[in-house]
């Protein structure tokens, strides 16, 4: 599918996004591992997250989908059934590293395979703390999926520093945990999302988490069991974020993004424009087990900025939009300590830099970064070159450059971005609600 992207109008309304994709993961996945049924309100219907959900099908457990939320049958730590054939888990990463964690505290083999894009993943990442916990499992060629998993002897007692900020590696060390003959620990220098912490308190696992020397140590005490709960997930940031910045960008836009995730772990995308001068407000802020708030966006001019290397894992999703802001503010951006960018669904610097390429915006790429030179949208009404600009294969490159065309001096194409449905069904009708001018062709 290629979207054929027009000027449009104004970006106007009260609007709900997707349920967070990070959250929906582990919710079933947590809900699959529960004793007793959990309700789930908001799971995002995403090919990602519909990929977890699969998996855990596969392996025994009921999952009832209704209209706004999901029923899961938990079948308890132990309860799991070796699936009838290798697990195919599509485009998600997410899905990969966290439940390769927990597959390698069963006590049947499993094989994890994905896409093209995940086949060339990184896997090594968590393929070795694994192997040095106690795991039987083995990556393919350069380190990379299918991922081959058999039962171990025993999962040890574990203690971690993670070499990259990652919150998938974390994650799967957390769940990997839960198998585990004693309590695993795992440090951080910088902060990654700590969703899996939270949803692990709310499935009443023991996490104690404290700050030493620099580091975040988490500690994750294998449980007996886990209880069922009833979980709300709110709208994925990293979903709104595309519209957030189509609203800066569109002159006139005035648009209210309704019940958004705002983890402080994942909102630095917030603290980053703002900085650049964008009007951006907080409202009706719900502080529950995962905070939601409602969004407020005004059309707004943009200065560029030298971003904080520190923020980066905090808004690593979001890096795409970032650098369209960046793209049409005044002045140059400098971005650094952005490397992790080039492990995504695409290299994320590479597909972005040729990205603006297309769109006429000078730009110097670095190993781990870029510096962008803004082109002052303000001064003129359409500052890029109307392109055609493939998504590299990845959902976030399709919608960054999407929301980007709006800006452009005539018609653009977005070729290939049927890979949106993975993490934001719906986008293509709700950005032609709000204003924007988009058709499948
Ligand atoms: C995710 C963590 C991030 C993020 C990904 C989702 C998660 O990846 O990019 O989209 O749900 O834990 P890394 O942990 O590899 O940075």
């Amino acid at each position: 599918m290629d979207l054929i992207v027009n000027s449009g109008k104004a970006l106007k309304g009260e609007i709900l996004i997707p349920g967070d994709k990070s959250i929906s993961h582990r919710s079933v996945m947590c809900a699959a591992l529960a004793e007793g049924d959990s309700v789930i309100h908001g799971f995002l219907k995403g090919e990602d997250c519909i990929a977890t959900l699969d998996a855990f099908t596969e392996m025994g457990v009921s999952i009832y989908q209704q209209e706004n939320k999901i029923v899961v049958h938990g079948v308890g730590l132990q309860g799991l059934k070796k699936p009838n054939s290798d697990i195919y888990l599509g485009n998600s990463g997410t899905s990969m590293r966290l439940m390769s964690g927990l597959l390698c505290g069963q006590s049947f083999s499993s094989i994890l395979k994905g896409d093209a894009s995940l086949s060339s993943r990184p896997m090594e990442r968590i393929v070795t703390p694994l192997i040095d916990m106690g795991a039987n499992i083995s990556s393919s060629k350069g380190g990379c999926p299918p991922l081959e998993i058999n039962p171990s002897k025993k999962l040890e007692a574990f203690s971690y520093e993670l070499p990259i900020a990652s919150a998938q590696v974390k994650s799967c060390l957390m769940f990997a945990g839960l198998y585990a003959q004693g309590p695993v620990v795992i440090k951080e220098k910088t902060q990654t999302r700590d969703h899996t912490e939270l949803m692990f308190k709310k499935f009443g696992v023991h996490v104690s988490i404290k700050e030493s020397e620099g580091l975040k140590e988490i500690l994750v005490s294998p449980p007996k069991s886990m209880e069922a709960t009833n979980i709300n997930i709110p709208g994925d940031f990293s979903s709104a974020a595309f519209f957030i910045l189509g609203a800066l960008i569109t002159p006139g836009s005035d648009l209210k993004l309704i019940n958004i995730g705002i983890n402080k772990t994942r909102i630095a995308l917030l603290e980053v424009l703002k900085e650049m001068g964008a009007n951006i407000k907080l409202s009706n802020v719900n502080n529950d087990y995962e905070p939601s708030a409602d969004i407020t966006i005004r059309a707004s001019e943009l200065k560029g900025i030298t971003l904080n290397p520190d923020l980066v894992p905090n808004l690593i999703d979001e890096m795409p939009v970032l650098f369209i802001a960046a793209a049409l503010a005044e002045g140059t951006t400098r971005i650094r300590g952005a490397e992790e960018l080039r492990f995504k669904e695409s290299d994320r610097l590479d597909s972005m830099a040729r990205t603006l390429n297309l769109f006429g915006v000078k730009h110097k790429l670095l190993d781990d970064g870029i510096d962008i030179e803004g082109t002052n949208q303000y001064k003129v009404d359409f500052p890029f070159d109307a392109a055609e600009i493939d998504s590299f294969g990845d959902h976030r490159i399709a919608m960054a450059a999407t929301v980007g065309a709006i800006r452009a001096k005539g018609s653009c194409k977005i070729k290939n971005c049927i890979n949106i449905a993975t993490s934001f069904p719906g986008f293509v009708d709700l950005g032609n609600q709000l204003g924007m001018s988009l058709k499948e062709a």
